[in-house]
């Protein structure tokens, strides 16, 4: 605990975009990210998941070594750098390099002009990373570029514009539009070609000369003044009191050690990856810290004969540079363990984590997934300990092995970690398997290390480790003790699988399940691993050891990290027209410069309003239970706190065709709201929020699945139903019937920008402002009306941009918005509400689990008679929108087929999940992977490739769809020939049945798939749109519409249509918002068709406006 009287804090002395920062007060609490965002107000950084893992938060960190004198510039995400910890650094955010008032940055530029941005939210950290790179390799390779980028998300653009920005960088910049097609688009008239005869098409998307070149040496300089603070051989020991944490920066090895003797139980905080993600995702809390970061004495890498000794405190991207270095000027023999490290050092986690992660810390959190540890242990890697008391050496190996269980002493401290080399007769691997390359925890990674009797495939030492299959690194030691003495052979590969096995168990309630697939890869690894060394062996001893068999070479090859590469052909615009008229140009989003200088405003951004409050909910932990009682009383006692809001204070309706806004009485699902707090600050509301006592009593049945719900009958409105023919009769004729089903599972939005809202009462005759990232104003509209029980005309909701939606918006900002509006309306105060990234996941749901079940009837040449569908989607807890999400999936699942006689059937599962909701197709992935799944399932049948049973089935005439609307098949049979055509489709699918052949271990595939997606909803008043336009006296337009921006370039459009019309340069006409006070009861902005019902929406509105005008 901190000490009673605490002891006086340093200032803290810091650079901030080449401003000299100097806090009094700093907070050990505080990261950089909030110091930035809500001390600074620099919002261009930005917030989206809080845990280093999306890149959103992206700065460059620039730090001087008095040792080496060198400046070292790299990326780290700030919501994981701890304020403290900046002393002496310069920090540059997105608005240090660049601002459209100003002059924008060639990196910022490039982003936005190549199309690499959408909705913009994560637009500045690619720029910061992108941005750091250059600082570092003016010209880096198309390989660093995607390195640098490995640790930044991006959830609109499918990365492929982004990365092509970065590589007008790239030495070897090559951003043919064309590459890979063995044409170049230069080659090209003005970048034009003919497709057929008539149609004449573009792949220019940009044009490369206008950018403004990047010149290095026009990059800001080092702050001297921190210079002089790093070489000052007076440091002492800097002290940051916060209200809760102490912080301890020690300047010297001996006061570290003081220090960790004094205070065993403070962590020791360098890269705070660990640190810092376990107080977010666990809610760790550390009274004391001490923060050696940045000590040289812990940052140096020495080598001898018979190794390398690396300091605790390099960062892993300084040893994987170091590595890289070492394995190319060394002999491959005496780098053995370097190159098995370094396998994983360019994959662990995105390059700003690895920027800031330590070894010393990484060894020391023993993390189950670490990727390093394996590799240290089974390389015979050694710790160095130090203490007050003296030193000692541990083999890495022992932090984990149960039975010499070593752990590190009170007062000790990992100096350094020797890596010795490894025999002749040695050899090492490392492997991981993760749902991502980069990025992305291993599901299980190893470290294996054999060592054979000199000249024989005698076992001598053998050690296996795993990852991800317990509490912390695992060694199979039994397995290993029992091997040695055996040949190198397939007998013993057999008996090591077998006892691997045996000796380690994973539990089925292991921490992210998939315990069959984990054993799986246990031996698949074991297998590699023997392929591995029985190649070694072939190249130690040709004569006595052969080469393995041809086939399984492929088995040891790794999946290359590419870089992404595409062409965009879109149709040329005719020579004829005007040149200001922007329709079918390829232009950049209206909004792009913006998003890539942080200089675009979301509602995450809007800047703090007086008196406002902030607010933190208390979400359910039972699925379905009664509620029998809310204790708020320690919560309202809680600094800060001005009052806990529950159902009962919904002035008007709380169940709102069944979208519960406070629980009452009763929870249905884990995460729904119960009550909220609101306070002075969001740390004080959320700590009062865990101090509500909610007394739950668990109620029967609790509906999780959807198999659940069908045994329960369990669902939400009635059956939808769509049928056509005589699906009976065809079935006793048919050649073939098969039945199956399939299980789609649900998704995450994760949209980036997480949701919020600001909500203020006016004062004045109930009105109430609400400013929230929707895809459907109209509706946050309606709800906070019925909550609050006032008419509609009373609220006033604005949306500018959202940070991606992706459906997730189109519902959940209204039931958000109540939820404030009602704590506005009782605490008469402004209220904040923003999700953090976990509780958006837990509360907002997502995408809708699909069961499908299926009987088909087809003939034996693979045409299909009969289809009979039965649909069952996971709705979860309350309607929201699981009626229209069945209805699509029962309206759009004939796809691109005709099938005479068809019957599709739909039901919603009520459960006690959190409600799903609209999610980009609203239904019709799912529904459409059922259908290709059971077209599959008859070519397989017929022994005919898919694509010719797709081709055989599609539709061909002209005939109706299923929402009556009149459908000509004609243009999806020419799109359908000419993918075909253009992707080469059967020659790949010929060399791909070939490398089949030759390849046992490693298999490849190519699909093709037609789709028909219409356009329709079942309630036509749904399709409505207006628009509003303002035309001042000196020519500028204002035009407002129904459509919400977000990152589908959207209002981009609306400027193309307006130029058109009023044949006035795009200049003039400017969007400003979406609001309810502009255009009323618009439609939301989803299911594809924001753009054709707002656009002409503002046609008509210009027409109507140009017609009168000539008129009078
Ligand atoms: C988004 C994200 C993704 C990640 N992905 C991966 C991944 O794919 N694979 C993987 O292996 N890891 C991954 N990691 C984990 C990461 O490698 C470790 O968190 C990191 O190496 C810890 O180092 P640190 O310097 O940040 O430790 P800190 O958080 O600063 O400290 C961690 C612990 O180590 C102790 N400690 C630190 N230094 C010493 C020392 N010298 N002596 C004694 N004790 C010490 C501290 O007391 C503390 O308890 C990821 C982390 C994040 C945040
Ligand atoms: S990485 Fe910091 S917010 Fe996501
Ligand atoms: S543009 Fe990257 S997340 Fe939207």
């Amino acid at each position: 605990m901190p000490s009673p009287s605490p002891p006086q804090s340093d200032h803290l002395i810091f650079f901030v975009n080449g401003k000299k920062v100097v806090e009094r007060h700093a907070d050990p609490e505080m990261t950089l990210l909030f110091y930035l965002r809500k001390v600074l107000c620099l919002t261009g950084t930005k917030y989206g998941c809080g845990t280093g893992s999306c890149g959103a938060c992206t700065v460059m960190i620039s730090k001087y070594n008095p040792d080496t004198k060198k400046i070292r510039h790299y990326s780290a995400t700030a919501c994981l750098v701890p304020l403290c910890s900046l002393y002496g650094a310069a920090v540059t955010t997105v608005e240090g390099i660049g601002s459209i008032k100003t002059r924008i940055h060639p990196v910022q530029e490039r982003l936005a002009k190549c199309h690499g941005t959408q909705c913009g939210f994560c637009s500045p950290g690619m720029v910061m990373s992108i941005y750091t790179l250059l600082r570092n390799y003016p010209e880096p390779t198309t390989e660093q570029l995607m390195e640098t980028l490995s640790g930044n998300l991006c959830r609109c653009t499918g990365y492929r514009p982004i990365v092509e920005s970065g590589k007008t960088f790239c030495e070897e910049s090559t951003v043919c539009q064309l590459q890979g097609t063995g044409k170049c688009c230069m080659d090209q008239e003005e970048n034009q070609f003919y497709l057929e005869k008539k149609e004449k098409m573009c792949t220019k998307l940009y044009d490369e000369s206008e950018f403004r070149p990047f010149d290095p040496s026009q990059e800001p300089i080092f702050p001297p003044e921190l210079i002089r603070m790093a070489e000052d051989p007076h440091k002492k020991t800097l002290i940051f009191c916060g209200e809760k944490i102490l912080w301890m920066s020690p300047t010297n090895m001996n006061e570290v050690l003081e220090l960790r003797m004094k205070y065993p139980t403070a962590p020791l905080v360098m890269g705070n990856t660990t640190i810092g993600l376990n107080a977010v995702l666990k809610g760790e809390f550390h009274p004391m810290i001490i923060s050696p970061v940045g000590l040289t004495e812990l940052n140096f890498v020495d080598f001898t004969d018979d190794g390398m000794t690396i300091g605790a405190g390099c960062t892993l991207a300084e040893i994987k540079d170091i590595l890289t270095s070492t394995v190319s000027e060394e002999p491959k023999e005496k780098t053995k363990t370097y190159r098995a490290l370094l396998k994983h050092l360019r994959t662990l986690a995105g390059q700003q984590i690895r920027n800031m992660a330590t070894l010393g810390g990484h060894v020391a959190s023993k993390h189950d997934y670490s990727d390093i540890n394996p590799i240290l242990a089974a390389g015979k890697a050694t710790l160095n300990l130090i203490s007050k008391e003296g030193k000692r050496q541990i083999l890495v190996e022992e932090l984990f092995t149960t039975s010499l269980k070593e752990e590190l002493r009170d007062g000790e401290v990992i100096y350094s970690v020797v890596i010795p080399q490894l025999s002749r007769w040695e050899i090492i691997t490392a492997q991981r398997q993760a749902q991502h390359l980069e990025n992305a925890f291993a599901i299980v990674n190893a470290g294996m290390r054999v060592q054979f009797r000199e000249g024989t495939n005698t076992i001598k030492d053998l050690k296996m480790f795993f990852g991800r299959v317990g509490p912390t690194t695992v060694s199979a030691s039994k397995t290993c003790e029992q091997l040695i003495g055996r040949q190198w052979n397939d007998e013993m590969l057999s008996e090591a699988c077998r006892l691997v096995l045996d000796e380690i168990r994973i539990p089925p309630t292991a921490v992210g399940g998939m315990v069959e697939y984990k054993r799986t890869l246990i031996i698949s690894f074991i297998f590699k691993f023997y392929l591995k060394v029985l190649r070694e062996l072939h190249k130690l001893d040709p004569r006595r050891y052969p080469e393995i068999p041809e086939n399984s070479i492929s088995a040891l090859e790794e999946f290359p990290i590419r870089a992404p590469q595409g062409i965009q052909m879109f149709q040329c615009v005719d020579p004829h027209q005007p040149p200001q008229d922007p329709v079918g140009h390829p232009i950049m989003h209206q909004s792009g410069l913006k998003h890539a200088t942080g200089e675009a405003v979301y509602n995450v951004d809007l800047p703090r309003v007086d008196e406002e409050l902030l607010l933190a909910v208390v979400t359910s932990s039972r699925a379905h239970a009664k509620i029998l009682s809310i204790d708020v009383s320690e919560a309202l006692e809680f600094p800060g706190v001005v009052d806990v809001i529950t159902a009962k204070d919904v002035p008007g309706e709380n169940n709102i065709d069944g979208e519960i806004i406070y629980a009452e009485n009763e929870v249905i699902c884990v995460g729904q709201i119960v009550c909220a707090v609101a306070a002075d600050t969001y740390s004080h509301a959320k700590q009062a929020a865990e101090k509500v006592k909610v007394i739950y009593e668990d109620v029967e049945p609790q509906i999780i699945t959807i198999e659940d719900a069908i045994k329960y009958n369990s669902f939400f409105f009635k059956e939808k139903k769509i049928e056509k023919g005589n699906i009976d009769r065809a079935f006793y004729y048919v050649d073939e019937i098969i039945e199956g089903e399939i299980h789609v599972e649900g998704q995450e939005h994760f949209y980036m920008e997480t949701q919020s809202v600001l909500v203020y009462p006016t004062g004045e005759d109930e009105e109430m402002v609400i400013h929230t990232g929707t895809q459907y104003p109209t509706h946050v509209q309606d709800l906070v009306a019925a909550v609050l029980g006032v008419p509609r005309n009373r609220i006033m909701c604005h949306m500018k941009r959202a940070g991606g939606a992706f459906g997730g918006k189109v519902t959940k900002p209204a039931v958000l918005g109540a939820v404030a509006a009602v704590a506005a309306h009782k605490t008469g105060h402004p209220i904040r509400f923003h999700l953090e990234r976990g509780d958006d996941m837990l509360i907002t749901a997502g995408r809708h689990p699909l069961l499908t079940k299926y009987k088909i009837g087809f003939m034996k040449n693979g045409l299909i008679k009969a289809v009979d569908l039965q649909y069952y989607t996971n709705a979860g807890c309350t309607p929201d929108e699981s009626e229209r999400v069945i209805e699509y999936i029962v309206l759009k699942s004939e796809t691109a087929y005709d099938i005479p006689n068809y019957r599709c059937r739909g039901r919603a599962c009520k459960t006690n999940l959190p409600s799903n909701t609209a999610f980009r197709g609203f239904g019709f992935p799912q529904g459409a992977l059922a259908v290709e799944n059971y077209i599959t399932a008859v070519a397989f049948k017929c022994g005919l490739p898919p694509e010719k049973v797709r081709d055989m089935n599609m539709s061909k005439t002209v005939n109706r769809t299923a929402y009556k609307e009149l459908y000509n098949p004609e243009p999806l049979l020419k799109c359908w020939k000419e993918c075909l055509e253009k992707s080469s489709f059967q020659s790949r699918k010929a060399a791909i049945e070939e490398f089949n052949k030759k390849n046992y271990w490693k298999k490849k595939g190519i699909s093709i798939i037609p789709m028909k997606y219409s356009i329709a909803v079942p309630n036509g008043y749904e399709t409505q749109a207006a628009s509003l336009v303002h035309i001042y006296q000196d020519g500028s337009v204002l035009v407002a519409h129904g459509g919400c921006e977000l990152g589908q370039g959207l209002y981009t459009k609306m400027i193309q249509v307006a130029s058109r019309e009023l044949k006035i340069p795009s200049s003039y006409i400017y969007l400003s918002e979406t609001s309810t006070t502009t255009v009323p009861n618009a439609s939301y902005t989803a299911a594809s068709m924001g753009t054709d019902i707002n656009g002409r929406a503002v046609q008509v509105r210009f027409l109507s406006i140009l017609r009168s005008s000539s008129l009078s």
